[in-house]
């Protein structure tokens, strides 16, 4: 299949393109980018008044296969992904048994050539997440394992932790972490502070996350090992990682859109909708994270795109779980809150969810060039879109945006030079 994209907006954060100009793909490859290609194609898009970024990158999703398909499977976490411009995504070993061992590597990674995407699975740091068991990560690496991870769970133990750190380093791929000290989580629901009194509900305090943090940059140091730091949400956080990045510490970090565009205050209203772990923090948290993000503290954008069924999120806040589901909402958000709210360049916010990524994971793409893959998102920045139960297509609605009108939509997905989602 041959495909030419005219007249878009060609941003590339790792060339550092930002043109108007076409790209001609044939197969499963770029063959040539330039203005004005007069190129026989089977298929043209017109990107005028678009832009055409390198397919996007999430390196944090949970599509619960094996063991929890009524939440999402694999084939379908991939059209969700493809739908809302992602081409790659890295799925997470919280799932039912978690993924420890080779054959569940190699499980996901054949159901995923059933689906339109590339699906890079992360394994567990520890055996059966038990926190205390390091499992075989060798095997697990030559699997086809891009990182490790006990998500959902922190990794306590900070003699399992020094060790994972070690070990993750002789394959130099990341240990992704969670970061919560379960004793100062202590069962709580939300953010601790002025809404969880007001609401009469248990609070999580910043330190719970906070401190974790602090541990696994030194751990992280002493090991020169690769730390990522998942999902993270207070002003601490980032304070934290920015001294230690100042002083050349080996970590890189993500945050959800989540965390730059709502607080704690959405909880009185969505309830158990705005449940998840890390919980919504406060204003004054949300702005640190966009200064995180603008300063480049804050590497990456992920989802942490975790559905649940619609019978587990309406108990009691208390009983539900934690997480919400993110990738369709994940462009709007971003270019809504972070370009236009917040006067990022999109080349900054892009770079965050393509080439930062792909580096950090190892991966050989999340950029545009001649000869590279032909992985390609087309959005229209100024297209309205309204978060609607019918516009998520995931298997589970459980999102806080439900209701909201956002600026930016997905037109097209390329991933591997073929359309796998079009507007
Ligand atoms: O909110 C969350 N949901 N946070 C996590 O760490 C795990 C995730 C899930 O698996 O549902």
């Amino acid at each position: 299949m041959s495909i030419l994209i005219k007249n878009g907006t060609v941003i590339d954060p790792k060339s550092g393109m930002e043109e108007k100009t076409d790209i001609y793909i044939e197969n499963s490859i770029i063959l040539k980018i330039g203005k004005n290609l007069n190129i026989k194609a089977a298929k043209i898009i017109d990107a005028e008044h678009k832009l055409v970024v390198p397919g996007l990158i999430d390196i944090h999703v949970h599509f619960r296969e094996p063991g929890q398909e009524g939440k999402e499977t694999i084939l379908g976490g991939s059209i969700v992904a493809a739908k809302s411009g992602f081409t790659s995504v890295c799925t997470m070993a919280n799932t039912t048994p978690p993924i420890d061992n080779q054959a569940l590597v190699k499980f996901i990674k054949l159901e995923a050539e059933k689906g339109p995407i590339n699906i890079y699975p992360v394994a567990a740091v520890t055996k059966g997440l038990n926190g205390e068991e390091i499992s075989e990560m060798g095997e697990l690496y030559a699997a086809g394992a891009v990182g490790f991870s006990d998500d959902g769970k922190p990794v306590t133990n900070a003699l399992v932790m020094k060790r994972a750190l070690e070990y993750a380093k002789m394959f130099n791929v990341p240990v992704i972490a969670h970061e919560e000290d379960p004793m100062l989580s202590d069962s709580g629901i939300m953010n601790q502070g002025e809404q969880s009194v007001l609401l009469g509900l248990r609070g999580i305090p910043s330190e719970s996350e906070e401190t974790m943090i602090a541990r696994d940059v030194l751990l992280a140091k002493s090991t020169n090992g690769r730390l990522h730091v998942q999902h993270i949400s207070t002003s601490g956080s980032v304070q934290i990682i920015r001294e230690a990045k100042n002083k050349g510490t080996n970590v890189t970090v993500e945050t959800c859109p989540h965390y730059f565009t709502l607080t704690d205050k959405s909880v009185s209203e969505h309830l158990s909708m705005a449940k998840m772990n890390p919980p919504l923090r406060t204003e004054k948290d949300r702005l640190a994270i966009i200064e995180g993000l603008r300063d480049g503290t804050i590497d990456v954008i992920a989802t942490d795109h975790a559905p649940h069924q619609a019978q587990e999120k309406k108990q009691e806040i208390e009983y539900a779980p934690f997480g919400i589901v993110g990738l369709e909402t994940a462009v709007p958000l971003v270019i809504t809150v972070l370009v236009n709210e917040n006067k990022f360049s999109y080349m900054d916010v892009f770079r965050k969810m393509t080439i930062r990524p792909a580096e950090i994971m190892g991966l050989n793409r999340g950029y545009i060039a001649e000869n590279g893959p032909a992985d390609i998102t087309v959005i229209d920045p100024e297209k309205e879109i309204h978060v609607t139960e019918d516009f998520l297509i995931s298997k589970c609605k459980n999102s806080p945006f439900i209701g909201m009108k956002l600026k930016g939509s997905v037109d097209f997905t390329i991933c591997g030079g073929k359309i796998v989602y079009g507007n």
